[in-house]
C-alpha cells in the first residue's frame, strides 16, 4: 500500500512538470525575453501576433525580429521594411503585425528558385531545384496576409524587380533566399539605401549554405560594420548600418 502510494506521488509530481513543460512550449512562454513578458502582460502586443508567435517554428529568430523593431520603433527611424525571400508569408506576416503602420515590401519569385541562381550553388542549396519553393503563390499569400495598402508585392526574379523599389529607403529588411547569388543582390540593393540604425537581417549563415556564406563574407568586407551572429535555429546574421 505504502509503496503505491509513493508510486501514485511521483507519477501526479510528473504529470504536473509535464503539463507546466507543455504549457510553455504550447505558449512559446518559456523563456522569453522580459521586454516581450512585459509587453504581452501589458497588452501593446497584438493578439494575432501572439497567436502566430507559438506557431512559429524558430522562437530566437522571432525574438531577434521583435527587438530589432522595437528598437527601431523607439527611435522612431523613418523607412519601410522590406523582406527578399517569402515563399508562404510565414515571416512577412509576422513583420508585417509587428510595425503595421510602416509599409513592406515583398520580393518573391512566388514560384520557386530561378534555375541561373543555381548554377554556382554549394552545399545544401547545390541539390536544389526550380521545384523547391514552388508550392506557393501570389494569391495564396495575399490571402495569408490580407488586404492592406501598406504591403507592396514584388512578384518575379530579385534582380528584375528591385528597380521598381530604387527610390525608397529602409529601416528593416530580412534576406532569406537560400542561395548566394539572390542573398549578394539584396545586400548591395539594400544596404545603399538603408538608413543610418536601419539593419539587415541574412537568414541561413551557416555551413550547409557555404556559397551564401562566401557570398555574405564577401559583401561584409566592402562596409564598415561589423556583423553580428545571432545563434537561431540557422544562424542569422545581422548588420546595423551606421550613422555616418
Ligand atoms: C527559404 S524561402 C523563404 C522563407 C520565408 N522567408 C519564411 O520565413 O517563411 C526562400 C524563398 O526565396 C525565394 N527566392 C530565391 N531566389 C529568388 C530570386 N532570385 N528572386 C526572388 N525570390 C527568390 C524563393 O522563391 C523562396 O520562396
Amino acid at each position: 500500500m505504502f509503496l503505491e502510494i509513493i508510486g501514485l506521488v511521483v507519477f501526479v509530481v510528473f504529470a504536473i512538470m509535464f503539463a507546466i513543460f507543455w504549457f510553455d512550449f504550447k505558449s512559446g512562454n518559456g523563456k522569453l525575453p522580459e521586454a516581450f513578458v512585459q509587453a504581452k502582460k501589458n497588452g501593446t502586443i497584438a493578439p494575432k501576433l501572439i497567436r502566430v508567435f507559438k506557431s512559429y517554428p524558430d522562437k530566437q529568430r522571432f525574438m531577434l525580429f521583435w527587438l530589432q523593431m522595437q528598437r527601431i520603433q523607439a527611435c522612431k527611424l523613418d523607412g519601410d521594411l522590406a523582406e527578399l525571400g517569402v515563399y508562404k508569408g510565414d515571416t512577412a506576416q509576422i513583420l508585417h503585425l509587428m510595425a503595421p503602420e510602416k509599409r513592406i515590401h515583398l520580393f518573391d519569385t512566388f514560384t520557386g528558385f530561378d534555375e541561373a541562381d543555381l548554377i554556382n550553388e554549394k552545399g545544401e542549396a547545390a541539390t536544389y531545384t526550380p521545384q523547391h519553393f514552388a508550392d506557393t503563390s501570389l494569391e495564396k499569400v495575399k490571402v495569408k496576409l490580407g488586404q492592406s495598402e501598406k504591403i507592396i508585392f514584388y512578384p518575379g526574379k530579385f534582380s528584375e524587380q528591385c528597380v521598381k523599389a530604387s527610390k525608397i529607403k529602409f529601416c528593416f529588411v530580412s534576406i532569406d533566399v537560400d542561395l548566394a547569388q539572390p542573398t549578394s543582390e539584396g545586400l548591395s540593393f539594400f544596404y545603399e539605401r538603408l538608413l543610418p540604425g536601419g539593419v539587415i537581417i541574412v537568414h541561413d549563415y551557416n555551413p550547409k549554405w557555404p556559397a551564401l556564406m562566401e557570398a555574405v563574407n564577401k559583401f561584409v568586407k566592402q562596409i564598415p560594420e561589423n556583423p553580428v551572429l545571432i545563434p537561431d535555429k540557422d544562424t542569422s546574421l545581422v548588420i546595423v548600418k551606421n550613422n555616418s
